[in-house]
């Protein structure tokens, strides 16, 4: 089994770990030329993003050739996942595959705008993570199958949501918002946690380009918690319990 991920602050990353087989980094993998995997199950763990997946992840969708007969996505998300299956079925079918399972684990929500991390961290025991990763676990072991229904609400839903074009912009807007307080040392973990490489450090400071994923990484995982946005629902920032800074350096650098 092989499965393809893109993670930020390692709730994918651990849920990937979790299900098992051989894990590629999507953010790597995009650097490459030309992306083929072939395997007798391929799946894609990635975070919900927006009621549906990363731009980088739709745009991984459509570069990468996979050959398998049992394709799935396991979405990670805090809140709510909106169309998110609908949108991995749709990206499958573009992508010349079917969809045999999806399936969403909640965890830590980490929008920083919406979300206070000290608040999410003290209410994770109610989501009861472990529960249902097991659940995913032994479904994708027995190679369940789930389809996912797309009425006309559904798309509407999903005409709704996706705004890839809006997005785009967002990129642009959001990197031109984050701001670096006094408190950086110019440790680069900034330019390497980023799945984009849309970070340069140097003895001047922090300089951000116009191709943000708009993923948090960088404020998240930033040891002097030096970097901001405009709009933050609380001070603390989060990262998995199991995933170590360095295991986010060594998926997105
Ligand atoms: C830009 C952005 C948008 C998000 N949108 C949603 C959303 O629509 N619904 C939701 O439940 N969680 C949303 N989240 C939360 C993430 O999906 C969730 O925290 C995920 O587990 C993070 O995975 P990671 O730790 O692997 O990066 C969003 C996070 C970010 C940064």
């Amino acid at each position: 089994m092989t499965i393809c991920y893109f993670t930020a602050t390692g709730n994918c990353l651990y849920v990937a770990s979790r299900i098992g087989g051989t894990l590629l980094s999507i953010p790597q993998l995009m650097r490459q030329e030309r992306i083929e995997i072939e395997d007798e199950a391929v799946g894609v763990v990635c975070p919900v993003y927006n009621a549906e997946m990363p731009m980088m992840v739709r745009d991984f969708m459509r570069k990468a050739s996979i050959r398998t007969g049992y394709f799935f996505f396991v979405y990670t998300y805090g809140m709510g996942y909106g169309e998110a299956f609908a949108h991995a079925k749709l990206a499958a079918e573009e992508a010349g595959l079917t969809l045999r399972y999806v399936n969403a684990v909640q965890m830590v929500d980490n929008f920083l705008p919406y979300f206070d991390m000290q608040e999410q961290i003290d209410t994770l025991p109610q989501k009861n993570v472990e529960g249902q990763l097991d659940a995913v676990c032994a479904e994708i072991a027995a190679r369940k199958t789930v389809d996912v229904r797309i009425t006309p609400i559904t798309k509407a839903q999903m005409a709704l949501y996706h705004k890839r074009l809006a997005d785009r912009w967002l990129r642009k807007d959001t990197a031109l918002s984050y701001t670096v307080s006094g408190d950086c040392i110019h440790c680069g973990v900034c330019a390497k946690v980023c799945p984009a490489n849309n970070i340069t450090v140097t003895a001047e400071g922090v300089r951000f380009s116009d191709h943000c994923e708009v993923c948090y990484a960088c404020l998240q995982n930033c040891p002097q918690s030096a970097i901001h946005l405009p709009l933050e629902a609380g001070t603390a920032h989060f990262r998995n319990e199991h995933v170590t800074l360095n295991d986010i350096i060594q998926s997105n650098e």
